[in-house]
């Protein structure tokens, strides 16, 4: 039981870098909560203009997602994997840097998911790109992605992590409910769009 309160604290910890809001601030990209849906992730980085941050920011928000998992795996086994990759989610949604106003944990979701297993991972990915570019929206990218990642880790043999995957679905839902206010409203923004 120490172990696992251990990694979900070192998860967490990961998690809650918020990268982007100081890749923005260390580049003079100004404070991205006064800028386009002031969310501190990639999507919202990139609407100062800056692609070069925002790529950074998408790298090392999903970079620490996947660390939380592969740290947990080499130095505690599986038994701790999920819960570490699960805190590093939770830890950018909610990080108490920011009074627990984080961000919507797309990245970080991704990069947990190619580090815990990552034929999941990568079609998480391809979902997303293929959404993305027919629809032209971060957000809806973002929840095809989320629902089909428990199709789709089902569907490739990692049944076991089901209950992972339905929390963290739900869970990107829940941070995107402004988004999806948005999407039926017709006004959510495209990616790149201020
Ligand atoms: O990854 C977050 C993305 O899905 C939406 O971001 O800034 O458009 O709310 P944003």
């Amino acid at each position: 039981a120490a172990t696992l309160i251990l990694w979900a604290v070192i998860g967490y910890g990961l998690g809650a870098i918020p990268f982007g809001m100081v890749l923005a601030r260390l580049m003079g990209l100004g404070n991205l909560r006064e800028i386009g849906s002031g969310n501190i992730g990639a999507t919202n980085v990139l609407r100062t203009g800056n692609k070069k941050a925002a790529a950074l920011t998408l790298l090392l928000d999903g970079g620490k997602g996947a660390a939380a998992v592969l740290l947990a795996r080499l130095f505690a086994g599986e038994d701790a994997v999920m819960l570490a990759g699960f805190a590093a989610f939770i830890g950018h949604c909610y990080p108490v840097w920011l009074g627990f106003r984080g961000g919507k944990g797309v990245a970080t979701f991704v990069g947990l998911w190619l580090a815990l297993a990552w034929p999941v991972g990568i079609a998480c990915c391809l979902t997303w790109i293929s959404v993305a570019l027919f629809s032209r929206m971060s957000s809806m990218a973002a929840l095809t992605a989320a629902a089909a990642s428990t199709l789709w880790a089902v569907g490739l043999g990692y049944g076991h992590t089901l209950v992972l995957g339905v929390a963290l679905t739900l869970l990107v839902f829940w941070r995107h409910r402004s988004n999806i206010t948005r999407i039926r409203a017709g006004t959510e923004p495209k990616i790149g769009q201020k």
